[in-house]
């Protein structure tokens, strides 16, 4: 047998496998298989993903390496984002010098598998987040000019290189001081000669380097009371990019969403609400698309008990999850993780009494929770979108 012959069975294969999986959710529900959450979404033109990892074969680790989890990404997700491996820290180890080894790897298998792979995050506008490097960056005599340089080289490489391939960016992550509402300044910003500027410029260069990308500013703005002032800062921004022409298509809405505390999420969600509509209202009232870009529900606040404690995140994902399915502008949700095993939150919020978050739609073993029936029954229960 000839290596064509192979390839061309492969494609025939994997041609074979697509057309099953559009058909899923009618054969699922006939055989009583409950047909995974992408396929439901598809049949309302949305989509679900999921942040996923690149890790050597077998690693313990949120990585389609990792048969457990890729497992969970081929049954729920159509789409996917590295959690970490695109950010500057990752690909651009130096000024003069990118990395693309891991991701390169990722789009490779999510291709093989038939899935759309996002891209977070052509400029992750806060220090703590730059590579060392750039932390103290000597921009020279005429630093606007190479920062500039810096900024439209990163964009360039990595769209060109991921052209036709990659067809969504979070061109700029988190530019907005939660706490204040104002422009975050950096080191870069400062050479570039100011923050509007730099963001324009980003996106403009991102629209010239891949035309036919949507081009997404994302952040983490969210609907809990404490997020009025981040919410105004972004909407300023929103527009400013407007009147200015900046190329802009989408809000990533970040949606780590957090229950304050064990009150009925019914009651917490009636208290939020209003706001959150007000904002979102806005948004594409100037004409913005949606994503739901890193979703998860942090369970700090609430009970240590593993059914109370499921039953509240899952409810108040699904307030939550019916504000915003009531925008017909919104398509996308992608999981921050498929399960809780792997979820950034073990670390960054820990619980009091020491036990896992309980944050994602599946458990750490790989067992699928309440929030995902949530989701499923809120996908099912969506508008079909045009
Ligand atoms: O890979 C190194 C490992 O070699 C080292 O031993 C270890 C020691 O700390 O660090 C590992 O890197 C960590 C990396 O995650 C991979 O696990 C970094 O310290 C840690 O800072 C990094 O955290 C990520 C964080 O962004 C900062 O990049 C989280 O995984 C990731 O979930 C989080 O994602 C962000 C989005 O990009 C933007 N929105 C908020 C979201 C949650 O914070």
């Amino acid at each position: 047998m000839s290596l064509d012959t192979v390839r061309l069975d492969r494609r025939t294969l994997l041609a074979g496998a697509a057309t099953a999986a559009a058909t899923l959710p009618l054969v699922a529900r006939a055989t009583s298989v409950p047909p995974g959450l992408n396929a439901l979404a598809t049949e309302k033109g949305m989509r679900i993903g999921s942040a996923f990892a690149w890790s050597p074969p077998g690693a313990d680790a949120g990585s389609f390496a990792n048969p457990a989890y890729a497992a969970l990404l081929q049954r729920d997700c159509g789409l996917l984002v590295p959690e970490n491996q695109l950010k500057w820290q990752a690909t651009r180890p130096a000024p003069d010098r990118f990395d693309f080894t891991h991701v390169d790897a990722m789009l490779g298998w999510a291709e093989a598998h038939r899935m759309a792979m996002r891209g977070h995050t052509l400029l992750w506008h806060k220090t703590e987040y730059f590579p060392r490097w750039l932390v103290g960056y000597d921009f020279g005599a005429t630093a606007a000019s190479a920062a500039e340089r810096l900024l439209t080289t990163h964009i360039e490489t990595v769209c060109k290189r991921y052209a036709g391939r990659i067809h969504s960016y979070d061109v700029v992550n988190e530019t907005v001081d939660e706490k204040t509402g104002e422009l975050r300044e950096t080191s870069l910003s400062r050479a570039f000669g100011g923050t509007v500027p730099m963001l324009d410029h980003a996106f403009h260069a991102a629209r010239a380097a891949a035309p036919q990308a949507q081009l997404v500013y994302n952040d983490y703005m969210s609907w809990e009371p404490g997020n009025a002032a981040h919410r105004d800062g972004v909407l300023r921004l929103l527009e400013g990019f407007r009147k200015r022409g900046v190329p802009v298509d989408a809000l990533g809405v970040q949606s780590h969403i957090e229950p304050a505390g064990d009150a009925p999420a019914g009651l917490l969600a009636a208290r939020q609400e209003k706001p959150w509509r007000a904002f979102l209202d806005a948004v594409t009232g100037m004409g913005y698309d949606l994503l739901i870009t890193e979703f998860d529900v942090a369970d700090q606040h609430l009970p240590t008990d593993i059914t109370l404690r499921d039953r509240q995140v899952a409810d108040y994902a699904g307030a939550y999850l019916d504000v915003m399915f009531s925008y017909p502008q919104l398509r996308d949700l992608l999981f921050w993780g498929m399960c809780d095993r792997y979820s950034w939150l073990k670390g960054f919020k820990p619980r009091k009494d020491g036990s896992t978050p309980r944050v994602a739609p599946y458990d750490s073993g790989f067992r699928p929770k309440p929030l995902r029936d949530t989701v499923a029954a809120k996908l099912i229960g969506a508008a079909t979108r045009r």
